[in-house]
């Protein structure tokens, strides 16, 4: 067993604008994270991973990042992250920033340049081309809908993966990639201990940028189908050299896409990266056509085989771009049925996969989807989302009545996730003195922070629980480095595996189900945790949404 301090580690994942308001503006600041740094050890995490918090006009809430070593003054100084990392230091946090390297915004000064100066230096920091050239003209959409080029004023046209205030960085050009190390060295020197390194598998663009077979609507080729493109190890192995290899920092890359094959080249103790995210069962939805718990389990079954060996994966069911692990995956009459047990079922489930767990803020106390008023006639107002924006737009323009396109696009809305945490019951949930940025969910009087703290059989006691047995407890070492073996079952609604090291084993088995399961492999007598509260009396059976970690 060769021991890796960041295999050993649970990464809590923080949206900034909706974390703790410190001086009543109504969005969330690194004052307030610095005000909850005890509520961040109490509950037992290790690194913090903050979403975008530098300078940026927030087109898509500080992914589009006007300058990378300022902090956006909307969210503090750098003296206070400077203080943030200190102070977090003291307890043992470190502190996990946002590259965002793919592209920048259009207010970034290399931008500006090279908009203006067409020969100058920073034009070859971007995908410019000619007005009249048709490569610019290609069949390829955006993410977040529309077309992947832009013009500027002067006519000219320049690529964007995402939206067209986010152009995206010219990667074969040496002196932006030079830049962009520079900056990640000046963070380390500042005490920076890890990097979550956002869309990387957008760097390398094919150039010749033709038309391709269309995968959208309105004979569109969707870009999301560039990621990986032949040649990014070189990239990636130059940005790890140069950044990451000597330096004892930890990296996790957004790399959905990435081949089984080549998983061990992207992460890992010899990987680009320290872990990528694993998408397959995180991206799932109830409300997608393929959805079923049989399919949910191949993924997850599937992805722990590719990290057996070699590479290793950030394992995770909610973050900032989707909806909350409840509604994604259970139905919505159980979760009124049974509370938060299923919530708790599929923490279990995921905590003890090999990977490093990550906690996206809220999830720890069951935070649910937002609730938005489309049934009320015009919700428009009360999207913020970008994307969602441009779902909407598109499916009005095919001709989709607004109510149902409404309906469509906050059902998987990326607001679903990003609310205020509510911390208490009193006015705002205690998220800000002022007016929230966001509408905070009906449900913050009963589901915040301090009231689920004082209940010991809570969703947030029941994370904790988890989280020191992955610390602290003598199951640590086989959790964290333990082979999977997947149990094969003929139940279509039950996921178990075991987890073995040396002579030691752990079973996991999750009833995601309403009905009650009958069984449970033989050998195993004794109950470590189960998400019900009090002792289990029948360990013969599983009642609906039952989760159990059992040993012999
Ligand atoms: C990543 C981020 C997402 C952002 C996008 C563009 O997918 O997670 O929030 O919109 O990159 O930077």
């Amino acid at each position: 067993m060769n021991r890796v301090w960041w295999k050993e580690k649970i990464i809590y994942q923080i949206y900034p604008r909706s974390f703790c308001d410190s001086n009543g503006d109504g969005v969330g600041d690194i004052r307030g994270i610095i005000n909850k740094l005890d509520y961040l050890e109490y509950l037992g995490v290790d690194i913090i991973w903050l979403c975008p918090i530098c300078l940026s006009p927030m087109v898509d809430n500080g992914y589009d990042v006007s300058d990378y070593t300022q902090i956006d003054p909307l969210f503090g100084s750098n003296e206070d992250l400077e203080e943030l990392i200190r102070k977090a230091g003291e307890k043992n946090i470190y502190i996990m920033m946002d590259l965002v390297f793919n592209h920048c915004s259009i207010e970034h000064e290399w931008f500006k340049k090279a908009a203006a100066e067409p020969g100058s230096e920073e034009a070859g920091y971007f995908y410019i081309l000619d007005e009249d050239d048709e490569r610019s003209r290609n069949n390829w959409r955006s993410v977040f809908g529309g077309s992947t080029w832009s013009s500027l004023p002067d006519g000219r046209r320049y690529f964007h993966t995402f939206a067209k205030e986010q152009p995206d960085l010219n990667w074969e050009n040496p002196r932006l990639r030079q830049r962009l190390y520079d900056i990640v060295k000046w963070w380390i020197q500042k005490g920076i201990k890890g990097f979550r390194v956002d869309a990387i598998t957008y760097i390398k663009k094919d150039t010749t940028f033709s038309n391709r077979y269309p995968t959208a609507r309105e004979n569109l080729f969707m870009v999301e189908n560039m990621q990986n493109y032949p040649g990014i190890g070189e990239f990636l192995s130059e940005f790890c050299e140069k950044c990451f290899r000597d330096n004892e920092v930890v990296t996790v890359a957004e790399a959905p896409g990435v081949r089984a094959e080549d998983v061990k080249k992207y992460s890992g103790e010899t990987g680009y990266f320290s872990m990528i995210f694993e998408f397959s069962y995180a991206d799932m939805n109830k409300l997608d056509p393929g959805w079923s718990v049989a399919k949910f389990r191949e993924n997850i079954f599937h992805s722990q085989k590719v990290i057996q060996d070699h590479g290793w994966y950030g394992t995770f069911l909610e973050n900032h771009d989707g909806s909350r692990c409840g509604n994604k995956y259970i139905c919505d009459d159980d979760l009124d049925t049974f509370g938060d047990i299923p919530k708790k079922m599929l923490a279990v489930l995921y905590f003890c996969l090999k990977g490093t767990p990550f906690i996206y803020q809220g999830q720890e106390i069951g935070m649910n989807n937002r609730v938005f008023r489309t049934g009320e006639g015009n919700c428009q107002d009360e999207i913020d989302d970008i994307s969602t924006k441009g779902l909407i737009e598109e499916l009005l323009k095919q001709g989709r009545p607004l109510k149902e396109a409404l309906k469509e696009a906050t059902a998987k809305s990326r607001d679903n996730g990003r609310m205020p945490m509510p911390w208490n019951e009193k006015e705002n949930a205690g998220f800000t003195d002022g007016i929230p940025w966001m509408r905070l969910n009906d449900d913050f009087h009963v589901r915040n922070v301090e009231e689920m703290s004082k209940d010991k059989d809570s969703i947030l006691n029941f994370y904790r629980r988890l989280i020191s047995l992955r610390k602290e407890s003598e199951w640590k070492d086989i959790l964290n480095y333990g082979d999977f073996v997947p149990l094969e079952r003929q139940n279509e609604t039950t996921i178990a595996y075991e987890r073995g090291l040396g002579e030691k084993k752990l079973l996991i088995i999750c009833n995601c189900s309403a009905s009650i399961e009958k069984e449970i492999p033989e050998g195993y007598g004794n109950i470590l945790l189960s998400n019900y509260p009090g002792e289990k009396e029948d360990k013969n059976i599983l009642r609906p949404y039952e989760a159990v970690m059992m040993f012999q």
